[in-house]
């Protein structure tokens, strides 16, 4: 009876377990969920233009008020604006 219960117990928590860390995954990175594949997203043209804006890490980086989506992290400022167009 006891062994019993112990199996229960344990494959209980072993379920527990996998949701919780399924949750967090989730939590820390939504884009787990999505699909489609980087190429066939489209960038985001920029709402503002280039010009004395060359430091998006400033206003776009993780702790910033803009920020941008978190598998940006760790790209350079130089590289932003090959995806990302600025209005003429
Ligand atoms: C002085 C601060 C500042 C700097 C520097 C800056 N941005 Fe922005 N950026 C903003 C603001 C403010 C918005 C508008 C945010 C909003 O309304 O959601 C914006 C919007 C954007 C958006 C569109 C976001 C959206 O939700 O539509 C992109 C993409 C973007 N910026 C990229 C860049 C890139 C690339 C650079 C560097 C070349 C850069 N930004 C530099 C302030 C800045
Ligand atoms: C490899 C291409 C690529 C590069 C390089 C790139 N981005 Fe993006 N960016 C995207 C795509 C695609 C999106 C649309 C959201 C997504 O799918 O992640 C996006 C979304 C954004 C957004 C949010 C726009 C929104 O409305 O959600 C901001 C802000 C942004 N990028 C800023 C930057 C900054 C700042 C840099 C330079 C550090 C940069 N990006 C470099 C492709 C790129």
């Amino acid at each position: 009876m006891r062994e019993y219960y112990s199996t229960q117990l344990a494959v209980v928590v072993g379920v527990l377990l996998l949701v919780v860390s399924a949750a967090f995954a989730l939590k820390q990175s939504p884009e787990l969920l999505e699909h489609r594949k980087a190429a066939q997203r489209v960038a985001v043209e920029l709402p503002h233009p280039l010009a004395g804006m060359e430091n998006c890490f400033d206003c776009h980086g993780p702790q910033s008020d803009w920020p941008y989506p978190p598998r940006h992290t760790g790209w350079s400022d130089h590289s932003c604006i090959r995806c990302h167009q600025g209005p003429e």
